[in-house]
């Protein structure tokens, strides 16, 4: 017997995926759900005996879709569905349960259950919990191949839990391993990916454009970062995150930085010929003493990059009460001298919004897709609700990249205000000495020889 299906690039990448926890994911008509079936038909075929479960919140969704699908795909001659108890047989000994849990208890029907590969389809529908139970009952010591693999559309309830275990941590088709040793790998999948659906209902696409801004970004553009209180709704991974490529040396290069005992960031930005900044690294780390921090920067900053200057907020200009000296002069005294911007808040994220605003095309922000910390912050910025105009300071791990964005971003937005002060220097006691027994004009004078203090 000759049997052939064709599958798009992206399902195929989606059944070689061999990480322990993939997701395929995006937009509505990527092509998921076949990819579901096919992968499980192909698993059931190689692996003689094995046991997987197929599940979708509803019966429902699972019945009109992923059902069908196999009915209509899997040979007869091979395959045979019991349609009470939803367990699909292969001749080889393979079996395919088709499940869903609607409830948070259902999931204890498969208590003793044991499956090679469990598949979730919509998996957004479920809750963390449900996803974290059952992924328990994947075990066995039958020696094929143990995953879990789920497909979804952005939104729905478990939008933020799958967001953050798949979505965030590691830019798209990069297998990452999370903190929990389970190794994970988030291919996305879009319309323009799926050429038999474009093909066979070419106005799809059109009916999809038609469904308001947030469902059109979600369900066309397999858009994750659209949620209610939204700060920067501007931001959009495809208009602001690329792939990184080698920067021409000619750009100037900033470094802009937020330091705070619990967190320090520090994002590398270069502005190119035409006025985009593209920011090209990071550096993010909790509890670092400012010695450590600073020997973290210099050391993720390559020799010949000429680093026209390393921005910091007024606060870390402040004197400490204790040793009189600045966290700023403790960071020169380390390598990494600063320039000094501004603290206003509100200014500086609109900064940070006219930047991302494509509003005349292109943006003037494109992130690259490496910086995961500030990909991940960015989008999750929620509306203070006080202060419309200003945004939430919790959860507080969330505003650090930010932070350091908005410090380059109210520089940039208004760099005749604030000279760059190249050649700050750490005074010595004499030098101090000499400034404060001049008058106004002499220590003009002694700035203009020294440079200014830090
Ligand atoms: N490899 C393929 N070969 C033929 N048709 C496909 C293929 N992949 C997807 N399709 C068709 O494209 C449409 C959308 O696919 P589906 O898997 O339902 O998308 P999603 O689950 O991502 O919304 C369906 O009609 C499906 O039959
Ligand atoms: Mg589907």
């Amino acid at each position: 017997m000759k049997y052939s299906l064709s599958v798009t690039r992206k399902q195929k990448l989606f059944i070689d995926a061999t990480a322990s926890e993939v997701l395929f994911g995006g937009a509505a008509g990527g092509g998921k759900s076949y990819g579901q079936i096919v992968d499980a038909l192909l698993f059931a075929l190689t692996y003689r005996g094995s046991k997987q479960l197929i599940l979708r919140r509803t019966f429902a969704e699972l019945d009109k879709s992923l059902i069908r699908c196999a009915l209509s795909l899997y040979p007869r001659e091979l395959f045979t569905l019991n349609a009470s108890s939803h367990t699909g047989k292969f001749k080889n000994g393979s079996i395919i349960d088709f499940g869903y849990c609607a409830t948070e208890n259902d999931v204890y029907q498969y208590q003793s259950a044991e499956y090679d590969v469990i598949r979730f389809d919509e998996l957004t529908h479920f809750t963390e919990a449900q996803y974290v139970y059952l992924i328990s009952r994947v075990r066995g010591a039958n020696g094929f191949p143990k995953q879990i693999k789920s497909s979804t559309n952005p939104g729905g309830v478990g939008h933020n839990w799958v967001k953050e275990r798949f979505v965030d941590p590691s830019p798209p088709g990069c297998r990452f391993v999370g903190r929990d040793g389970m190794e994970r790998i988030f291919i996305p999948s879009l319309l323009d990916d799926n050429g038999f659906l474009m093909k066979s209902d070419p106005s799809y696409r059109e009916r999809l454009m038609a469904l308001p801004m947030r469902e059109r970004r979600a369900l066309l553009f397999g858009d994750w970062d659209v949620f209610e209180g939204q700060y920067f709704q501007e931001f959009s991974r495809e208009a602001h995150v690329i792939q990184p490529f080698a920067l021409p040396k000619s750009w100037r290069r900033y470094r802009t930085v937020d330091y705070g005992l619990d967190r320090l960031v520090c994002l590398w930005i270069a502005v190119s010929d035409t006025g985009c900044a593209y920011v090209y690294r990071e550096f993010c780390e909790s509890n670092l003493p400012i010695g450590d921090a600073a020997r973290g920067i210099v050391e993720r900053t390559e020799e010949d990059e000429d680093i026209y200057a390393t921005l910091a907020p007024p606060d870390l200009f402040a004197r400490s009460q204790e040793t009189g000296k600045t966290k700023a002069s403790l960071f020169g005294e380390n390598g990494v001298s600063f320039t000094k911007t501004s603290n206003d808040r509100e200014t500086g994220w609109l900064a940070i919004k006219e930047l991302l605003s494509t509003r005349e095309g292109e943006p003037r922000l494109k992130i690259f897709s490496s910086c995961t910390e500030l990909i991940r912050c960015l989008p999750a910025l929620q509306v203070d609700k006080i202060r419309p105009t200003d945004c939430q300071n919790e959860p507080h791990d969330i505003t650090h990249a930010p932070d350091a964005l908005r410090g380059f971003a109210i520089f940039y937005a208004r760099p005749n205000e604030q000279k760059v002060k190249r050649r700050s220097a750490i005074w010595s006691a004499d030098m101090w000495e000499d400034y404060y027994s001049c008058d106004e004009r002499g220590r003009q004078y002694l700035l203009k020889k020294y440079g200014e203090p830090i």
